[in-house]
């Protein structure tokens, strides 16, 4: 068995022998280990969220969001939907006016986007996610900003994970392909061993192949015990590795389902997967 925790039963889809909790750690079996049962619901909720920017109107319009322990959520929906709005609301960065956000049955509303880091939320930004002059490991290094411990095996196990980057750890990271950089703003959000990792759009601008091995990537993540939620614009191709998916639409929650009961759907097929 390879050291890389992401590497680990590659293939391998019976997630009770392959589930482990958090990096770097040994593997347990689905049921042993975990010290949270997740009495009170879903991992991560975002619950009947209403909000807006500012003093603007309301995006989000009774929007719940949620993703549990070894799923892979994806959120679809039309450009300007409120995807990004919706994922910035579960992180913090939106004053929700109504709803909650609850993290292991802990009610998180009020906090500030850096304390749900610090409580175990990873979050890649659709944009700006990466810092471009600052140097592939650098990028790494700030990534682990709230850790005082030693980050070597964490940096290591991002390597082992996109072996790219380790080559190009000296490298600026603007002078990355787009791929490369969407890489990076993952292993950045990797270095503070999140438990739940929020990714905004990481095949934005990629090619079909690109997109397959991030996504290929993202499914190795998950199957280490991250549960992962992700907004897609690639809908089709998230929704068939999505345990579950939502599509949203003017804020609005308009389809949940499993990935399978919405690529099958008629009404979604028609609306937002092209047919
Ligand atoms: N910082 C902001 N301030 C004010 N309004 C914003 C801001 N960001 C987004 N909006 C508005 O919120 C609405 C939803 O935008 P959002 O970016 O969440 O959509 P999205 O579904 O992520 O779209 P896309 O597929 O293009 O990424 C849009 O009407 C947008 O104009
Ligand atoms: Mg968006």
């Amino acid at each position: 068995m390879s050291d890389n925790p992401w590497q680990d039963d590659r293939g391998n889809k019976d997630a009770t022998i392959t589930r482990k909790e958090g990096m770097g750690q040994a593997t347990v079996h689905a049921g042993e280990g975990q010290t949270h049962p997740a009495p009170g619901g879903p991992f991560l909720i975002g619950e009947k969220m209403t909000g807006g920017y500012g003093k603007g109107p309301d995006i989000l319009h009774d929007c719940t969001i949620s993703v549990d322990r070894g799923e892979i959520a994806v959120i679809v929906g039309p450009n300007g939907a409120g995807k990004s709005t919706a994922m910035k609301a579960i992180f913090g960065m939106l004053d929700v006016r109504s709803g909650s956000v609850r993290l292991d049955g802990e009610d998180i509303t009020d906090l500030s986007p850096q304390a749900r880091v610090v409580k175990g939320m990873g979050f890649v930004p659709q944009t700006n996610n990466i810092f471009t002059s600052m140097t592939v490991e650098e990028n790494l290094e700030m990534g682990a900003f709230i850790r005082t411990d030693d980050i070597s095996e964490t940096m290591e196990q991002v390597y082992d994970l996109f072996p790219i980057l380790r080559e190009k750890r000296r490298q600026a990271a603007g002078e990355l392909s787009g791929g490369q950089r969407q890489q990076v703003a993952v292993g950045r959000a990797l270095m503070t061993r999140p438990k739940v990792l929020m990714l905004d759009e990481p095949t934005a601008g990629v090619s079909p192949i690109v997109m397959d091995e991030l996504f290929d990537r993202i499914i190795e993540v998950s199957r280490t015990g991250i549960p992962i939620l992700m907004v897609e614009q690639n809908a089709r191709q998230a929704l068939e590795i999505a345990d579950k998916g939502y599509v949203l639409v003017q804020g609005r929650n308009a389809y949940t389902g499993s990935g399978k009961e919405l690529l099958s759907d008629p009404e979604v097929r028609k609306s937002f997967l092209g047919g």
